[in-house]
Protein backbone atom coordinates (compact mmCIF):
# COMPACT_ATOMS: atom_id res chain seq x y z
CA UNK A 1 0.00 0.00 0.00
CA UNK A 2 1.56 3.52 -0.70
CA UNK A 3 1.87 5.76 1.91
CA UNK A 4 -0.49 8.30 1.96
CA UNK A 5 -0.52 10.72 4.74
CA UNK A 6 -4.49 10.58 5.49
CA UNK A 7 -4.36 6.83 6.29
CA UNK A 8 -5.31 5.87 9.58
CA UNK A 9 -5.49 1.77 10.99
CA UNK A 10 -7.47 0.69 13.45
CA UNK A 11 -6.84 -2.62 15.34
CA UNK A 12 -9.17 -4.73 17.77
CA UNK A 13 -11.99 -6.88 17.34
CA UNK A 14 -14.49 -6.18 14.47
CA UNK A 15 -17.62 -7.09 13.20
CA UNK A 16 -19.74 -6.25 10.44
CA UNK A 17 -22.51 -8.10 8.21
CA UNK A 18 -22.95 -8.80 4.06
CA UNK A 19 -26.17 -10.09 4.27
CA UNK A 20 -29.20 -10.85 6.65
CA UNK A 21 -28.18 -13.86 9.49
CA UNK A 22 -31.02 -14.59 9.97
CA UNK A 23 -31.53 -17.39 12.53
CA UNK A 24 -27.27 -16.50 13.05
CA UNK A 25 -26.84 -20.30 11.15
CA UNK A 26 -24.89 -18.65 7.91
CA UNK A 27 -21.25 -18.22 8.47
CA UNK A 28 -21.08 -16.50 5.64
CA UNK A 29 -23.40 -13.77 6.75
CA UNK A 30 -21.15 -11.99 8.56
CA UNK A 31 -16.96 -11.31 9.08
CA UNK A 32 -15.66 -11.25 12.23
CA UNK A 33 -11.72 -10.85 13.21
CA UNK A 34 -11.28 -11.30 16.67
CA UNK A 35 -7.56 -9.37 15.70
CA UNK A 36 -8.85 -7.31 13.07
CA UNK A 37 -7.40 -4.19 11.10
CA UNK A 38 -9.66 -1.24 9.78
CA UNK A 39 -7.64 0.38 7.26
CA UNK A 40 -9.03 3.95 6.45
CA UNK A 41 -8.52 6.51 3.42
CA UNK A 42 -9.34 9.84 2.93
CA UNK A 43 -12.46 9.10 5.17
CA UNK A 44 -13.21 5.91 3.37
CA UNK A 45 -12.89 1.82 4.06
CA UNK A 46 -10.11 0.61 1.79
CA UNK A 47 -9.59 -2.95 4.03
CA UNK A 48 -10.94 -4.59 6.28
CA UNK A 49 -9.34 -7.69 7.68
CA UNK A 50 -7.36 -10.07 9.76
CA UNK A 51 -4.45 -7.90 11.33
CA UNK A 52 -1.99 -10.96 10.93
CA UNK A 53 -2.21 -10.63 7.35
CA UNK A 54 -2.96 -6.76 6.77
CA UNK A 55 -0.12 -5.18 8.61
CA UNK A 56 2.10 -6.88 6.43
CA UNK A 57 0.91 -4.59 3.35
CA UNK A 58 0.99 -1.05 4.99
CA UNK A 59 4.15 0.29 5.82
CA UNK A 60 5.67 0.63 9.05
CA UNK A 61 5.70 4.31 9.60
CA UNK A 62 1.64 4.32 9.40
CA UNK A 63 0.17 4.44 12.97
CA UNK A 64 -1.83 2.05 14.06
CA UNK A 65 -5.05 2.74 16.54
CA UNK A 66 -5.22 -0.17 19.11
CA UNK A 67 -8.83 -0.77 20.81
CA UNK A 68 -8.55 -3.04 23.66
CA UNK A 69 -11.70 -4.61 24.81
CA UNK A 70 -13.87 -3.48 22.12
CA UNK A 71 -15.49 -4.09 19.21
CA UNK A 72 -15.55 -2.28 15.86
CA UNK A 73 -18.98 -2.33 13.72
CA UNK A 74 -20.32 0.02 11.52
CA UNK A 75 -22.32 3.20 12.71
CA UNK A 76 -25.94 2.80 13.88
CA UNK A 77 -28.60 3.77 11.44
CA UNK A 78 -32.24 4.51 13.24
CA UNK A 79 -34.44 3.92 9.91
CA UNK A 80 -37.21 6.40 11.91
CA UNK A 81 -36.76 9.31 14.10
CA UNK A 82 -38.18 12.65 15.43
CA UNK A 83 -35.94 15.53 15.87
CA UNK A 84 -38.34 18.19 17.13
CA UNK A 85 -39.53 15.26 19.41
CA UNK A 86 -36.55 15.36 21.40
CA UNK A 87 -37.56 17.28 24.39
CA UNK A 88 -40.81 15.13 25.07
CA UNK A 89 -39.58 12.15 25.18
CA UNK A 90 -40.96 10.60 28.14
CA UNK A 91 -44.12 12.25 28.28
CA UNK A 92 -46.71 10.12 29.88
CA UNK A 93 -50.09 10.39 28.49
CA UNK A 94 -52.71 7.91 26.58
CA UNK A 95 -52.18 6.10 23.08
CA UNK A 96 -51.40 7.84 19.91
CA UNK A 97 -53.89 10.48 19.27
CA UNK A 98 -54.10 11.43 22.56
CA UNK A 99 -50.25 11.46 23.17
CA UNK A 100 -50.03 14.01 19.84
CA UNK A 101 -51.74 16.52 20.91
CA UNK A 102 -51.29 16.59 24.95
CA UNK A 103 -47.22 16.76 23.97
CA UNK A 104 -46.18 16.62 20.73
CA UNK A 105 -48.15 19.63 19.01
CA UNK A 106 -47.14 21.68 21.42
CA UNK A 107 -43.55 21.24 21.33
CA UNK A 108 -43.72 21.34 17.44
CA UNK A 109 -45.26 24.70 17.50
CA UNK A 110 -42.39 26.18 18.61
CA UNK A 111 -40.20 25.23 15.45
CA UNK A 112 -40.71 28.08 13.53
CA UNK A 113 -38.24 29.86 15.16
CA UNK A 114 -34.94 28.84 13.58
CA UNK A 115 -33.19 29.57 17.03
CA UNK A 116 -35.14 27.21 19.16
CA UNK A 117 -34.82 24.63 15.69
CA UNK A 118 -30.92 24.98 15.62
CA UNK A 119 -30.98 24.20 19.67
CA UNK A 120 -32.82 21.54 19.42
CA UNK A 121 -31.33 19.65 16.09
CA UNK A 122 -27.73 20.13 17.65
CA UNK A 123 -28.97 18.12 21.22
CA UNK A 124 -30.48 15.46 18.85
CA UNK A 125 -27.71 15.18 16.81
CA UNK A 126 -25.58 15.28 19.63
CA UNK A 127 -27.39 12.78 21.30
CA UNK A 128 -27.50 10.23 18.23
CA UNK A 129 -24.19 10.16 17.82
CA UNK A 130 -23.07 9.67 21.85
CA UNK A 131 -25.33 6.51 21.18
CA UNK A 132 -23.42 5.15 18.12
CA UNK A 133 -25.87 6.57 15.38
CA UNK A 134 -24.93 8.28 12.19
CA UNK A 135 -26.88 8.10 9.94
CA UNK A 136 -31.03 8.28 10.13
CA UNK A 137 -34.07 9.08 8.38
CA UNK A 138 -35.62 12.15 10.55
CA UNK A 139 -39.11 13.64 10.77
CA UNK A 140 -38.94 17.89 10.95
CA UNK A 141 -42.15 19.79 11.85
CA UNK A 142 -44.07 21.34 9.58
CA UNK A 143 -41.73 24.49 9.57
CA UNK A 144 -39.30 24.71 6.80
CA UNK A 145 -37.06 26.76 9.50
CA UNK A 146 -37.21 23.14 11.25
CA UNK A 147 -35.52 21.41 8.17
CA UNK A 148 -33.08 23.96 7.08
CA UNK A 149 -31.79 24.11 10.77
CA UNK A 150 -31.42 19.85 10.90
CA UNK A 151 -29.74 20.26 7.76
CA UNK A 152 -27.75 22.77 8.50
CA UNK A 153 -26.33 20.78 11.45
CA UNK A 154 -25.83 17.89 10.40
CA UNK A 155 -23.79 19.64 7.17
CA UNK A 156 -21.51 20.95 9.84
CA UNK A 157 -20.72 17.60 11.50
CA UNK A 158 -19.85 15.96 7.65
CA UNK A 159 -23.20 13.27 8.37
CA UNK A 160 -24.98 10.96 6.16
CA UNK A 161 -29.02 12.32 7.13
CA UNK A 162 -32.06 11.96 5.48
CA UNK A 163 -34.76 15.00 6.17
CA UNK A 164 -37.79 16.63 5.13
CA UNK A 165 -40.70 19.00 6.27
CA UNK A 166 -43.84 17.62 7.65
CA UNK A 167 -46.90 17.88 5.41
CA UNK A 168 -49.58 18.81 7.70
CA UNK A 169 -52.77 20.51 6.39
CA UNK A 170 -55.96 19.61 8.79
CA UNK A 171 -56.60 17.63 12.14
CA UNK A 172 -54.18 19.90 14.02
CA UNK A 173 -53.49 22.89 15.84
CA UNK A 174 -53.45 26.33 13.12
CA UNK A 175 -50.33 27.27 13.93
CA UNK A 176 -48.93 23.57 12.85
CA UNK A 177 -50.93 23.47 9.87
CA UNK A 178 -49.38 24.71 5.48
CA UNK A 179 -51.74 24.25 2.97
CA UNK A 180 -51.53 21.77 -0.15
CA UNK A 181 -50.07 24.43 -2.08
CA UNK A 182 -48.00 25.91 0.61
CA UNK A 183 -46.72 22.61 1.75
CA UNK A 184 -45.54 21.75 -2.04
CA UNK A 185 -43.66 25.04 -2.71
CA UNK A 186 -42.17 24.72 0.75
CA UNK A 187 -40.99 20.68 -0.12
CA UNK A 188 -39.60 21.70 -3.08
CA UNK A 189 -37.75 24.51 -2.06
CA UNK A 190 -36.08 22.46 0.93
CA UNK A 191 -35.51 19.40 -1.92
CA UNK A 192 -33.37 21.48 -4.62
CA UNK A 193 -31.54 23.57 -1.88
CA UNK A 194 -30.32 20.17 0.23
CA UNK A 195 -31.32 17.11 -1.24
CA UNK A 196 -28.00 15.22 -2.82
CA UNK A 197 -25.78 18.34 -1.14
CA UNK A 198 -23.20 17.05 0.45
CA UNK A 199 -23.93 13.46 2.45
CA UNK A 200 -27.97 14.99 2.85
CA UNK A 201 -31.27 13.44 1.30
CA UNK A 202 -34.40 14.93 1.26
CA UNK A 203 -37.68 12.91 2.29
CA UNK A 204 -41.34 13.95 1.17
CA UNK A 205 -42.83 13.65 4.64
CA UNK A 206 -46.87 13.58 5.16
CA UNK A 207 -47.47 13.41 8.49
CA UNK A 208 -50.00 10.76 8.56
CA UNK A 209 -53.08 10.34 6.27
CA UNK A 210 -55.07 11.81 9.26
CA UNK A 211 -53.40 15.42 8.88
CA UNK A 212 -53.32 15.24 5.23
CA UNK A 213 -56.14 16.31 2.92
CA UNK A 214 -56.63 13.99 -0.24
CA UNK A 215 -55.27 17.49 -2.48
CA UNK A 216 -52.15 17.40 -0.11
CA UNK A 217 -51.21 13.49 -0.64
CA UNK A 218 -51.95 13.90 -4.10
CA UNK A 219 -49.48 16.67 -4.66
CA UNK A 220 -46.93 14.57 -2.61
CA UNK A 221 -47.19 11.77 -5.13
CA UNK A 222 -46.76 14.35 -7.84
CA UNK A 223 -44.01 15.92 -6.14
CA UNK A 224 -42.32 12.22 -5.25
CA UNK A 225 -42.87 11.28 -9.52
CA UNK A 226 -41.38 14.27 -10.26
CA UNK A 227 -38.40 12.86 -7.79
CA UNK A 228 -37.50 9.52 -8.16
CA UNK A 229 -35.17 9.65 -5.83
CA UNK A 230 -35.99 11.43 -3.09
CA UNK A 231 -37.67 9.59 -0.18
CA UNK A 232 -40.97 9.35 0.63
CA UNK A 233 -41.63 9.31 4.93
CA UNK A 234 -44.86 8.49 6.73
CA UNK A 235 -46.43 6.47 9.56
CA UNK A 236 -48.78 3.69 8.93
CA UNK A 237 -51.04 1.45 10.64
CA UNK A 238 -49.65 2.18 14.63
CA UNK A 239 -52.70 1.87 16.60
CA UNK A 240 -56.25 1.15 16.23
CA UNK A 241 -58.36 4.12 16.80
CA UNK A 242 -55.64 5.74 14.05
CA UNK A 243 -56.68 3.07 11.73
CA UNK A 244 -60.29 3.15 12.59
CA UNK A 245 -59.85 7.28 11.64
CA UNK A 246 -58.24 6.84 8.38
CA UNK A 247 -61.10 4.49 7.25
CA UNK A 248 -63.78 6.96 7.87
CA UNK A 249 -61.53 9.61 6.41
CA UNK A 250 -61.05 7.42 3.43
CA UNK A 251 -63.91 5.14 2.81
CA UNK A 252 -62.93 4.66 -0.90
CA UNK A 253 -59.56 3.37 0.06
CA UNK A 254 -59.06 -0.61 0.97
CA UNK A 255 -56.79 -0.02 3.72
CA UNK A 256 -54.51 2.45 5.89
CA UNK A 257 -51.91 1.50 3.31
CA UNK A 258 -54.26 1.88 -0.16
CA UNK A 259 -54.62 5.42 0.60
CA UNK A 260 -50.98 6.05 0.23
CA UNK A 261 -51.11 3.61 -2.74
CA UNK A 262 -53.72 5.66 -3.97
CA UNK A 263 -51.66 8.55 -4.38
CA UNK A 264 -48.39 7.16 -5.45
CA UNK A 265 -46.60 6.81 -2.53
CA UNK A 266 -45.49 3.55 -2.38
CA UNK A 267 -42.39 2.98 -4.11
CA UNK A 268 -38.49 1.97 -3.10
CA UNK A 269 -37.49 4.31 -0.48
CA UNK A 270 -40.92 4.76 0.94
CA UNK A 271 -40.36 4.14 4.06
CA UNK A 272 -43.53 4.02 6.83
CA UNK A 273 -42.90 3.49 10.68
CA UNK A 274 -44.72 0.92 12.46
CA UNK A 275 -46.51 -1.47 10.07
CA UNK A 276 -48.15 -3.14 13.14
CA UNK A 277 -51.40 -3.79 11.86
CA UNK A 278 -51.64 -4.77 8.31
CA UNK A 279 -53.13 -7.80 6.21
CA UNK A 280 -51.44 -10.05 3.78
CA UNK A 281 -53.07 -7.71 0.62
CA UNK A 282 -51.13 -5.10 2.38
CA UNK A 283 -47.91 -6.83 2.83
CA UNK A 284 -48.00 -8.40 -0.49
CA UNK A 285 -48.03 -4.92 -1.94
CA UNK A 286 -45.61 -3.33 0.11
CA UNK A 287 -43.25 -5.79 -1.32
CA UNK A 288 -44.06 -5.61 -4.64
CA UNK A 289 -43.29 -1.71 -4.88
CA UNK A 290 -40.38 -2.14 -3.01
CA UNK A 291 -41.54 -0.43 0.35
CA UNK A 292 -39.85 -0.87 3.69
CA UNK A 293 -41.02 -1.12 7.25
CA UNK A 294 -39.60 1.21 10.36
CA UNK A 295 -39.81 -0.75 13.34
CA UNK A 296 -40.32 1.29 16.44
CA UNK A 297 -40.23 -1.08 19.49
CA UNK A 298 -39.45 1.21 22.18
CA UNK A 299 -42.37 3.63 20.95
CA UNK A 300 -44.51 0.52 19.87
CA UNK A 301 -44.42 -0.58 23.99
CA UNK A 302 -44.44 2.76 25.52
CA UNK A 303 -47.42 3.97 23.60
CA UNK A 304 -49.18 0.61 24.06
CA UNK A 305 -49.90 0.54 19.69
CA UNK A 306 -49.25 -3.28 19.25
CA UNK A 307 -46.38 -6.04 19.01
CA UNK A 308 -44.65 -5.90 15.07
CA UNK A 309 -44.29 -8.92 13.97
CA UNK A 310 -41.49 -10.29 12.62
CA UNK A 311 -41.70 -13.86 11.46
CA UNK A 312 -44.84 -12.76 9.36
CA UNK A 313 -42.82 -9.83 7.60
CA UNK A 314 -40.11 -12.39 6.85
CA UNK A 315 -42.75 -14.65 5.46
CA UNK A 316 -43.40 -11.75 2.81
CA UNK A 317 -40.09 -10.81 2.48
CA UNK A 318 -41.07 -7.75 3.72
CA UNK A 319 -37.82 -5.28 4.32
CA UNK A 320 -37.55 -3.54 7.54
CA UNK A 321 -34.92 -2.44 9.94
CA UNK A 322 -34.96 -1.10 13.72
CA UNK A 323 -36.16 2.81 14.68
CA UNK A 324 -36.17 4.56 17.74
CA UNK A 325 -39.07 6.59 16.94
CA UNK A 326 -38.03 9.09 19.35
CA UNK A 327 -39.90 10.93 20.81
CA UNK A 328 -42.40 8.17 21.66
CA UNK A 329 -39.47 6.25 21.56
CA UNK A 330 -37.74 5.78 24.56
CA UNK A 331 -34.36 5.71 23.80
CA UNK A 332 -32.13 7.52 21.31
CA UNK A 333 -29.79 4.32 21.88
CA UNK A 334 -30.00 1.43 19.30
CA UNK A 335 -28.71 -1.02 21.70
CA UNK A 336 -31.84 -0.06 23.74
CA UNK A 337 -33.88 -0.81 20.76
CA UNK A 338 -32.35 -3.81 19.89
CA UNK A 339 -33.32 -5.25 23.40
CA UNK A 340 -36.49 -3.48 22.98
CA UNK A 341 -36.98 -5.34 19.55
CA UNK A 342 -35.61 -8.70 21.04
CA UNK A 343 -38.44 -8.13 23.70
CA UNK A 344 -41.18 -7.50 21.17
CA UNK A 345 -40.35 -11.01 19.36
CA UNK A 346 -40.34 -12.71 22.78
CA UNK A 347 -43.80 -11.71 23.18
CA UNK A 348 -44.92 -13.18 19.95
CA UNK A 349 -42.98 -16.44 20.38
CA UNK A 350 -40.39 -15.23 17.78
CA UNK A 351 -36.71 -15.13 17.95
CA UNK A 352 -34.57 -12.52 17.48
CA UNK A 353 -31.20 -13.32 17.00
CA UNK A 354 -28.41 -11.11 18.33
CA UNK A 355 -26.92 -11.01 15.19
CA UNK A 356 -29.35 -10.27 13.26
CA UNK A 357 -30.42 -7.69 15.43
CA UNK A 358 -26.83 -5.99 15.13
CA UNK A 359 -27.24 -6.24 11.22
CA UNK A 360 -30.96 -4.46 11.44
CA UNK A 361 -28.77 -1.83 13.31
CA UNK A 362 -26.27 -1.61 10.51
CA UNK A 363 -26.86 -3.16 6.97
CA UNK A 364 -30.16 -3.72 7.48
CA UNK A 365 -30.90 -0.06 7.80
CA UNK A 366 -28.62 0.72 5.55
CA UNK A 367 -30.07 -1.28 2.61
CA UNK A 368 -33.72 -0.17 4.00
CA UNK A 369 -32.48 3.57 2.79
CA UNK A 370 -30.64 2.10 -0.03
CA UNK A 371 -27.57 3.54 1.27
CA UNK A 372 -25.79 0.19 1.05
CA UNK A 373 -23.29 0.90 -1.55
CA UNK A 374 -22.20 3.80 1.04
CA UNK A 375 -22.86 2.80 4.52
CA UNK A 376 -23.63 0.19 6.88
CA UNK A 377 -20.46 -2.30 6.07
CA UNK A 378 -17.06 -2.55 6.06
CA UNK A 379 -16.51 -3.17 2.55
CA UNK A 380 -14.11 -1.14 0.60
CA UNK A 381 -15.24 2.19 -0.19
CA UNK A 382 -17.55 2.47 2.18
CA UNK A 383 -18.35 5.85 3.62
CA UNK A 384 -15.91 5.10 7.16
CA UNK A 385 -18.69 6.13 10.01
CA UNK A 386 -18.19 3.34 12.58
CA UNK A 387 -18.18 2.51 16.43
CA UNK A 388 -15.59 1.80 19.12
CA UNK A 389 -18.29 -0.74 21.13
CA UNK A 390 -16.39 -0.72 24.61
CA UNK A 391 -16.30 -4.21 26.39
CA UNK A 392 -15.79 -2.75 29.87
CA UNK A 393 -18.17 -0.54 29.75
CA UNK A 394 -19.45 -1.06 32.90
CA UNK A 395 -18.74 -3.57 35.69
CA UNK A 396 -21.22 -5.92 35.07
CA UNK A 397 -21.03 -5.60 31.08
CA UNK A 398 -16.83 -6.67 31.95
CA UNK A 399 -17.68 -9.73 33.76
CA UNK A 400 -21.09 -10.57 31.76
CA UNK A 401 -18.53 -10.65 28.41
CA UNK A 402 -15.97 -12.28 30.18
CA UNK A 403 -18.06 -15.21 30.86
CA UNK A 404 -19.60 -14.94 26.98
CA UNK A 405 -18.42 -18.04 24.86
CA UNK A 406 -19.83 -16.76 21.63
CA UNK A 407 -19.70 -13.36 19.57
CA UNK A 408 -23.27 -14.03 19.67
CA UNK A 409 -23.33 -14.16 23.21
CA UNK A 410 -21.31 -11.32 23.28
CA UNK A 411 -23.68 -9.20 21.44
CA UNK A 412 -26.88 -10.41 23.46
CA UNK A 413 -25.01 -8.65 25.77
CA UNK A 414 -23.93 -5.46 25.25
CA UNK A 415 -27.69 -5.42 23.86
CA UNK A 416 -29.49 -6.54 26.81
CA UNK A 417 -26.91 -4.07 29.28
CA UNK A 418 -25.70 -1.71 26.92
CA UNK A 419 -26.21 2.30 26.89
CA UNK A 420 -24.31 5.28 25.59
CA UNK A 421 -21.62 4.03 28.24
CA UNK A 422 -20.65 1.53 26.11
CA UNK A 423 -20.25 3.84 22.64
CA UNK A 424 -16.60 4.58 23.37
CA UNK A 425 -16.55 6.48 20.47
CA UNK A 426 -18.25 7.60 16.80
CA UNK A 427 -16.38 7.51 13.68
CA UNK A 428 -17.37 10.11 11.05
CA UNK A 429 -15.32 9.44 7.94
CA UNK A 430 -12.77 8.42 10.59
CA UNK A 431 -12.82 11.04 12.32
CA UNK A 432 -13.56 10.86 16.18
CA UNK A 433 -17.15 12.82 16.72
CA UNK A 434 -18.79 11.43 19.78
CA UNK A 435 -19.82 14.45 21.78
CA UNK A 436 -18.56 13.44 25.42
CA UNK A 437 -20.69 14.54 28.06
CA UNK A 438 -19.06 17.31 30.36
CA UNK A 439 -17.59 14.82 33.23
N1 LIG B 1 -48.34 9.31 13.83
C1 LIG B 1 -48.44 10.58 13.37
N2 LIG B 1 -47.54 11.38 13.95
C2 LIG B 1 -46.83 10.61 14.79
C3 LIG B 1 -45.75 10.88 15.67
O1 LIG B 1 -45.24 12.00 15.80
N3 LIG B 1 -45.28 9.81 16.39
C4 LIG B 1 -45.82 8.57 16.27
N4 LIG B 1 -45.31 7.57 17.01
N5 LIG B 1 -46.82 8.31 15.46
C5 LIG B 1 -47.34 9.32 14.74
ZN1 LIG C 1 -42.86 8.52 14.30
Amino acid sequence: MSRNLSVAVHRGALLHFLRDPGDGSDPGAYEYFADGLLVIASGRIVACGPASSLLATLPDSVPVTVHRDALLVPGFVDSHVHYPQTEVIGSSGRQLLDWLADHVFPAEARFGDPAHARDVARVCIDELLRNGTTTALVFGTVHRASVEAFFAVAAERRLRMICGKVLMDRHCPETLRDSAESGDHDSRALLERWHRRERLHYAITPRFAATSSAAQLAAAGRLAAEFPDVYIHSHLAENHAEIAWIAELFPEARSYLDVYDRFGLLRERAIYAHCIHLDETDRRRMVSTGTGAAFCPTSNLFLGSGLFNLDVGDAFGLRYALATDVGAGTSFGMLQTMAAAYQVAQLQQQRLHPLRAFYLATLGGARLLGLDDRIGSFRSGREADFLVLDLAATPLIARRTASARTLAEQLMVLMTLGDDRAIRETFILGEPAKTRLPS
